[in-house]
C-alpha cells in the first residue's frame, strides 16, 4: 500500500474535468454488450471498477476494442465461462451482471477481491431465483455461481432500496415474457430506466414501481458517459469548507436522483451553482461551481433520503465536522456493507481528525472539534480515502496520511494528481 499525505491548500482555485460516472458506464457496457448492433462507450479515465465490468464482459465472450477512453462493443449473446469471473471491488459489476447473466441464462461464477466478499449477495440472488434463475451465494456471499434457469416475468417488492438489485432484475427481465415489475421501498438513482428506454426497450418508472415488458433487446447506442457527480462531490465539498476557493466542473451528469447531496449543501448554507448544457445522452448534463462562503451549519440526515445520498455520505460527513453544532446521521445502516463498514471507518477517521463524533447503530452524531493531524485507515475504500483527503485540503484536518493512496483509483484514477493540481495555485 502507498501511502500519501495531505496538507491544507493554500486557495482552492480552478477547473477539474472529474472522471466517468460509474453507475451510468457499468449499464452502458452491459446493455450494449447483449444489444442489437454495435457501439462506443466514451468512459472518461475510468475508474477500477469500470475496468473491472470490461474485463468481465470480455470473459463472457464480448467483442470489445479500446481506442484511448472510447470501448467499442458488438452485442451478442454472452458465452459462459469455465473459469470464476473475477469483478474486483466492484458491487455494481457483480450485481447487475448477476442479472444479465441470468436474462441470457448463462452459467458462470461471480467473484471478487475479499471486501467484495464480505459484501450481500443474498440481495441479488432472491429476485433472480424468485424469476426461475439457478443462483447460489456462498454463505450470502461471492462467489456466486449461476446456473442457468428459465426465467418468468413477475411482481417484485424488494425490502432494500438497492438501484443495483433494481438494475439487477431489469436486466434479467430483458429475457423474460411478460411484464416485470419492482417495487422499492424508497427512491434511488434511475439510470438503467433511463438508458434502456433510450436503447428501445420498453421500460419505465412511476413512483416507486418499475415496469419492464419482456421479452426485449436493447438496439445499441454510442454514448459519451458524463462525468461522475459522486467524483464531483470531493471537489464541491472541499471547496465549500475552503476559505478561500472557487471551482468549476464541467460536463458532470445532472440526473436529479444523484443530486440530493447538493439540496444538503445548500441547506447547510454552502453556494453551489448549477447550468445544465444541451445532452443528446440519455442523462442530464452540465457545470457545477461551488465558492466558498460562510462555515457551514450542522444539518440532520436521515429517512428516505439516504439511499439518494449514500456514495456521498463520507464526505458529507467531512462537511458536517466542519460545522457549529451537532449534525447528525441516521438510517444509514447500509453504509455498513459498503467497500468498507463506512460507519465505522468514518467514525474511526473523523475522531481522528479531532471532530467529536459518536458512533450510531445507522449513523453518526459529529461536530467540529479542533483539527489536527492524524493518520487514516481506509480499510481499502475509496470514498473514504478521497473524504479524508478532501478534509485535509479544506483544513477540516491538520495533515492527514492516508495509508492506502491506490484505493481512489477505484472511481477516481486521477485523483491525486487533480488534488496535487489545486494544491499548487497559490493563493
Ligand atoms: C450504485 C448504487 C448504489 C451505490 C453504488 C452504485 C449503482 O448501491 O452505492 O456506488 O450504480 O446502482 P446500492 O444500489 O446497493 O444502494
Amino acid at each position: 500500500m502507498t501511502q500519501r499525505l495531505v496538507a491544507g491548500a493554500a486557495a482552492l482555485r480552478g477547473t477539474i474535468l472529474v472522471p466517468a460516472d460509474k453507475s451510468i458506464g457499468h449499464r452502458a457496457l452491459l446493455a450494449n454488450a447483449i444489444a442489437d448492433g454495435e457501439a462506443t462507450v466514451r468512459l472518461r479515465a475510468p475508474g477500477r471498477d469500470l475496468e473491472s465490468t470490461i474485463s468481465c464482459l470480455a470473459r463472457l465472450g464480448v467483442d470489445i476494442r479500446r481506442t484511448g477512453d472510447a470501448v467499442t462493443l458488438r452485442g451478442a449473446l454472452l458465452r459462459p465461462a469455465v473459469e470464476s469471473i473475477d469483478c474486483g471491488n466492484s458491487g455494481t459489476t457483480m450485481r447487475l451482471l448477476a442479472g444479465v447473466m441470468a436474462g441470457q441464462a448463462i452459467e458462470g461464477v461471480l467473484d471478487g477481491d475479499e471486501s467484495l466478499r464480505r459484501r450481500p449477495m443474498e440481495r441479488v440472488a432472491t429476485p433472480l431465483r424468485a424469476m426461475g434463475a439457478r443462483v447460489a451465494t456462498t454463505g450470502g456471499h461471492a462467489p456466486i455461481e449461476l446456473r442457468g434457469g428459465r426465467l418468468h416475468a413477475m411482481s417484485h417488492e424488494l425490502p432494500v432500496a438497492s438501484a443495483q438489485v433494481l438494475g439487477a432484475v431489469a436486466f434479467a427481465a430483458l429475457g423474460c415474457d411478460g411484464s416485470t415489475t419492482v417495487h422499492l421501498p424508497g427512491p434511488t438513482r434511475d439510470h438503467t430506466e433511463r438508458l434502456l428506454a433510450w436503447m428501445g426497450v420498453p421500460i419505465r418508472r412511476e413512483g416507486a414501481w418499475t415496469t419492464i415488458a419482456g421479452p426485449a433487446r436493447p438496439t445499441a447506442r454510442s454514448l459519451d458517459v458524463p462525468g461522475d457527480p459522486s467524483s464531483a462531490a470531493a471537489w464541491l465539498v472541499a471547496g465549500a469548507l475552503h476559505p478561500d476557493a472557487d471551482l468549476v466542473l464541467p460536463g458532470v451528469g445532472l440526473n436529479p436522483t444523484r443530486l440530493a447531496f447538493l439540496d444538503v449543501l445548500r441547506e447547510m448554507g454552502i453556494r453551489v451553482e448549477v447550468e445544465e448544457s444541451a445532452s443528446d445522452g440519455p442523462e442530464p448534463v452540465g457545470e457545477i461551481r461551488v465558492t466558498s462562503g460562510e462555515r457551514p451549519r450542522p444539518i440532520r440526515i436521515g429517512g428516505e433520503e439516504v439511499a439518494a445520498l449514500i456514495d456521498e455520505l463520507p464526505l458529507l460527513g467531512v462537511a458536517m465536522a466542519a460545522a457549529d453544532g451537532a449534525s447528525e446521521l441516521r438510517d444509514a445502516g447500509e453504509l455498513r456493507v459498503k467497500e468498507s463498514d463506512r460507519i465505522a471507518t468514518m467514525v474511526a477517521g473523523l475522531a481522528a481528525i479531532g471532530a467529536r463524533v459518536d458512533e450510531l447503530p445507522d449513523g453518526w452524531r459529529v461536530s467540529r472539534g479542533t483539527a489536527r493531524d492524524a493518520a487514516i485507515a481506509t480499510g481499502g475504500d475509496h470514498r473514504i480515502a478521497i473524504a479524508f483527503a478532501v478534509a485535509a485540503l479544506a483544513g477540516v484536518a491538520g495533515t492527514v496520511q492516508v495509508d492506502d493512496a491506490e484505493a481512489a483509483s477505484v472511481s477516481y484514477p486521477g485523483f491525486w494528481d487533480h488534488l496535487d493540481a489545486l494544491a499548487a495555485v497559490p493563493a
